[in-house]
């Protein structure tokens, strides 16, 4: 299923091709081979002073840390999540080198997992990211302690059927993408 977006100008294949699925194949594997040509494109973003605020936790289905991670997924994401192949936590530094806060901390580990997406798509791999899981819960299951703060999931793996997804989320599924118009975005 290609769910390609429609743009007004063209854009990379990638980044049109790069869509959010609910429906992963549950079958399907990945290694952390398979997912290293995203890492490295994370590791490649840019970010200010070159402080590189970001770390990634990374769970493989059947592994300890996948499961710590579904168990403090949302309930709504607990219904579709565990069926990715690897689960993905992601981690910013809030302070700089000295101890002050670093504000772009969560900009910066954004535009990483933005490159960390773009890449994947491109290696075939869908990836879905979530706000949606217990962060104090997964903070102490992970044992993340300051200044590094979890901020977000993501989830990685094959398509699976989206006739397996319960109604509402079927249509989600299967319906078209929007987004604002390019004139509401660009002033
Ligand atoms: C930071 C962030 C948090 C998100 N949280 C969730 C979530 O908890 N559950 C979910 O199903 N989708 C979540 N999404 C996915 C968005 O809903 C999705 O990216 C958006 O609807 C655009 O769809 P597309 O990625 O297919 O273009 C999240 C996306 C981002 C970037």
């Amino acid at each position: 299923m290609s769910k390609r977006a429609v743009t007004e100008y063209p854009i990379n294949d990638a980044m049109a091709n790069r869509w959010s699925p609910r429906s992963f194949d549950p079958t399907a594997v990945l290694t952390s081979a398979d997912l290293g040509p995203a890492f490295e494109a994370a590791r490649w973003a840019p970010s200010a002073n070159n402080l590189q605020p970001w770390q990634f936790i990374v769970g493989y289905r059947g592994d300890e840390t996948f499961a710590k991670i579904v168990n403090d997924l949302s309930g709504f994401n607990a219904g579709w999540a565990p069926d990715a192949s690897a689960l993905v936590v992601t981690v910013a530094n809030t302070h700089t080198a000295s101890g002050r806060d670093n504000a772009y901390a969560r900009y910066d580990l954004g535009q990483s997992v933005a490159h960390f997406t773009i890449q994947a798509t491109a290696d075939g791999h869908m990836t879905h990211q979530m706000g949606g899981f217990d962060i104090d819960a997964l903070t102490i299951a992970l044992g993340v302690t300051e200044p590094w703060e979890i901020v977000s999931l993501i989830a990685v793996g094959a398509l699976g059927d989206p006739n397996k997804l319960p109604e509402d989320r079927r249509d989600a599924e299967t319906g078209p993408r929007e987004r604002k118009p390019l004139t509401e975005v660009v002033r």
